[in-house]
């Protein structure tokens, strides 16, 4: 598997277990006001995250790119911006409500930036590799 899809699962996974973590403080307190906090660790962390993983196991010339990179960095940390900043935001902290923007922001020019990727095609210069025996 190319280095940047391992790191893409290994922070997803990381997510998963922030988003359980506050799923379960919310099912034990019987408090669900940090729901949102929940649902975007769980879906911008884990799930995108592994789905940029998966494409990058899948298309291992894309994940070499220096721009992959750049990308993962983006994306990564406007999530891991978003979701401490949201959870203190949806406590009653309206100062961190700018900061929950600019992460929104970040995020989506890492989805951008991603969606580039996709679009772009593999390198013309690849050489074909030999055919497995297996
Ligand atoms: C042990 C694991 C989990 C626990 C204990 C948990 C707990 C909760 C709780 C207590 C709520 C609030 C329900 C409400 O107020 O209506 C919630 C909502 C939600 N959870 Fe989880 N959750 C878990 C895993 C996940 C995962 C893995 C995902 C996504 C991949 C997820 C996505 C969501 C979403 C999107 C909502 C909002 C649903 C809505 O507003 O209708 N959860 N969860």
């Amino acid at each position: 598997m190319p280095r940047l899809a391992n790191l893409y699962f290994k922070t997803a996974i990381i997510f998963l277990i922030i988003g359980i973590g506050i799923g379960l403080k919310m099912a034990i307190t019987e408090d669900h006001s940090v729901i949102g906090a929940h649902a975007h660790a769980n879906l911008l962390g884990w799930v995108t995250m592994a789905l940029f993983g998966g494409y990058h196991a899948l298309n291992p010339q894309k994940a070499e790119r220096r721009l992959a990179m750049i990308q993962y960095y983006i994306y990564t940390a406007g999530v891991a911006v978003l979701v401490p900043a949201l959870y203190l935001m949806l406590l009653g902290n309206m100062a961190m409500e700018p900061i929950v923007a600019a992460a929104s922001i970040v995020i989506f020019l890492g989805v951008l930036l991603f969606a580039f990727i996709i679009f772009s095609a593999e390198q013309a210069n690849a050489t074909i590799s030999p055919a497995r025996s297996h």
